[in-house]
């Protein structure tokens, strides 16, 4: 079974039995500023986790979501570790419980018509074991004792309690969260008559068992790190990676081996003087990330979303240097990845042409920085390595003595090729160890973060961030930002389509697509028209609609980007309208979105006004507005 089969084959499974299957969102969280990437397919879903109707007006959903770490970095190459990848999840909005989620898991798993046909004599369950935040999974427990029975094995060889290191889950220090039950394969094979725990924890060690799913019972809530009380609903939150799945289904014990990666791996070796099977991992990896990346709206730049895009872009260059690729080569990659992805992300295959020139500018701008900023690094070097002796009287170095410690490169130094050379700290770490030196990597981070807008320590800190931003302020924000976009377009002609968009507690922020600057009529237009709309108490309705209808409509959508059968839709206006009788022939906008909104323009508070109106790039341009 490839990769895509297995994708379709969850989705199919979890469509009859009652799942709406929505798209992937974005790489790039729409709403939350407190975090660069979604990491996880439940983080577009807090808000629904945490009990506001999902738009749909469905409870049961699934997908297969994009997701990109980058706190593993270091790791990827050995078998387990991406940056860039997808996870398969199930989720009851306050509806099933354990029961149907863990025996679906089981079903999906081992069902050789409707799953994956998985061997159950080589899954290992485990289950939490309770503290002072919840007690003892006995529910579990019975439900996974049976499944096991049901197919001839015996539940204490199988079933596991663990503590909540290894069987709590949650997102960060606040949201939902709830103990979970994960599942293991043995990828040894060797396993298949079962465990006593310690042989169970020992194998885990080895690896010789490998966690491939896991269901989250979301009915708690955690504040600052604390667990402080139930939810109001039992939520189902499931997670698996589908690489790993692939790997497992397809006999693998490395998720590079797959049909995912294989085609990929492939072409960079067409392109290779040398083999280092590691380096070409980590191209494979990078590029692909970089490619979902640029495929979500990320251009490469200096913080943010946009520095990890550029870390990851050059830190393949540098590989492929390695394995003796020729400059350019790394954009052949991206119509392999683009046949490999083209049909479940259609954004990719519709970005096409933009992530091939995106890669190349890149590889082009680094490599002519690279060659001065080796240059400064020999010299770097040469400074640090100098021992000196007396030689007629004179200081001279000694080129004959080796240093004899580690010796580092200063933070400064580190510093100053980041700034004047673009170098991210890994390559300067990178080309450090092959010199046998290290980085002086605290003076480096002290800088960074006294330079903050050019802060990697401050993306770090995202990572970590919390969750979902869905206050009030952040809602008004989003209905003015469609406010904003009818106004643009009643003002500069329909060409005008929404390319970008941030929005925070302080602000929104719109990029869209026009060729000239606004000039200040045209501004204030726009602001007299966004506040005239405020001002007039039009309704805000949810319809769920037919994707073809709601085209027709002419409702505001991306281009390129995905769509379930079934789409959500937002209009504004006119008055009187109501959910029976939306009255879209006369709305003021038409949007696809998945919420959440106002319920009324009047719930909106302040006057609008744009703060900025600037280049974003060719053909886009940007506005920062305000709720003053
Ligand atoms: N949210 C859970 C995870 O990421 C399912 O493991």
């Amino acid at each position: 079974m490839s990769g895509n089969e297995i994708r379709a084959k969850f989705l199919a499974f979890m469509e009859s039995r009652g799942h709406a299957i929505i798209p992937s969102a974005s790489l790039v969280p729409q709403n939350d500023p407190s975090v660069l990437f979604n990491t996880a397919g439940m983080q577009p879903l807090v808000p629904y986790l945490m009990g506001q109707p999902h738009a749909s007006g469905r409870k049961r959903i699934a997908d297969s979501q994009k997701c990109v770490r980058t706190n593993d970095i270091d790791e990827v190459g050995d078998n387990t570790h991406l940056t860039f990848f997808e996870m398969l999840g199930n989720w009851s909005l306050g509806d099933y419980f354990k029961q149907e989620a863990l025996t679906w898991s089981f079903e999906l798993l081992t069902s050789k018509t409707e799953g994956f046909g998985l061997d159950p004599k080589r899954l290992y369950v485990t289950v939490f074991q309770g503290d002072e935040n919840a007690p003892r999974d006995e529910e579990a427990y019975v439900i996974w004792k049976e499944i096991f029975e049901k197919a001839g094995l015996d539940p204490g060889k199988r079933i596991f309690f663990m503590d909540a290191d290894s069987n709590w889950w949650s997102p960060g220090d606040n949201g939902p969260c709830g103990p979970d039950s994960e599942m293991f394969y043995d990828v040894s094979g060797t396993l298949t008559e079962g465990l006593t725990r310690e042989e169970f924890i020992a194998a885990d060690d080895r690896q010789d068992i490998v966690e491939i799913w896991n269901d989250v019972f979301m009915e708690y809530e955690k504040k600052d790190g604390k667990v402080v009380g139930k939810l109001a609903k039992q939520n189902v939150d499931t997670g698996s990676g589908l690489e790993r799945v692939t790997a497992v289904v397809q006999g693998k014990s490395d998720v590079f081996a797959t049909d995912l990666f294989v085609p990929i791996l492939d072409k960079i070796a067409e392109h290779s003087s040398k083999a280092d099977p590691r380096a070409a991992r980590v191209i494979a990896d990078h590029i692909r990330a970089s490619t979902f990346l640029i495929a979500d709206g990320v251009a490469p730049g200096n913080t943010d979303q946009g520095y990890i895009l550029r870390r990851l872009m050059r830190r393949a260059i540098r590989y492929a240097d390695t394995l003796g690729m020729p400059a350019g080569s790394l954009v052949t990659l991206v119509p392999v990845i683009v046949n490999l992805y083209g049909e479940a992300y259609p954004e990719v295959a519709v970005n096409e042409q933009n992530i091939a020139r995106v890669i190349s500018t890149e590889e082009e701008q680094f490599r002519k920085t690279l060659e001065n900023g080796l240059k400064q690094f020999n010299k770097i070097t040469l400074q640090i390595h100098m021992v000196s002796k007396i030689v007629d009287g004179k200081k001279v170095i000694d080129t004959s003595v080796a240093p004899t410690t580690k010796q580092a490169i200063s933070g400064q130094n580190a510093f100053d090729l980041y700034t004047t050379y673009g170098f991210p700290i890994e390559l300067t770490e990178e080309i450090a160890a092959e010199k046998g030196l290290v980085v002086e990597r605290k003076g480096f981070d002290k800088l960074m973060i006294e330079h903050r807008d050019l802060s990697r320590a401050g993306a770090e800190q995202k990572f970590k961030g919390g969750l979902a931003d869905h206050s009030d302020q952040v809602v008004q924000y989003h209905t003015t930002h469609h406010l904003l976009l009818r106004a643009l377009q009643m003002v500069l002609g329909d060409q005008v389509k929404q390319r970008g968009s941030n929005i925070t507690n302080e602000r929104l922020r719109l990029d869209f697509s026009n060729d000239t600057k606004m000039t200040d009529e045209q501004k204030t237009e726009v602001e007299k028209i966004v506040n005239e709309k405020i001002a007039a108490g039009l309704p805000v309705i949810l319809n769920t609609l037919p994707k073809e209808e709601a085209e027709q409509l002419g409702a505001e959508h991306e281009f390129g980007a995905k769509y379930p059968d079934t789409v959500t839709v937002y209009s504004i206006g006119p008055v009187g309208a109501t959910v029976e009788n939306p009255d879209f022939a006369n709305a003021f906008s038409l949007e696809f979105c998945g919420g959440p909104h106002v319920t009324n323009t009047s719930d909106i508070k302040g006057i609008f006004k744009i703060q900025k109106e600037e280049s974003s790039s060719a053909g886009i341009r940007r506005i920062k507005g305000v709720l003053g």
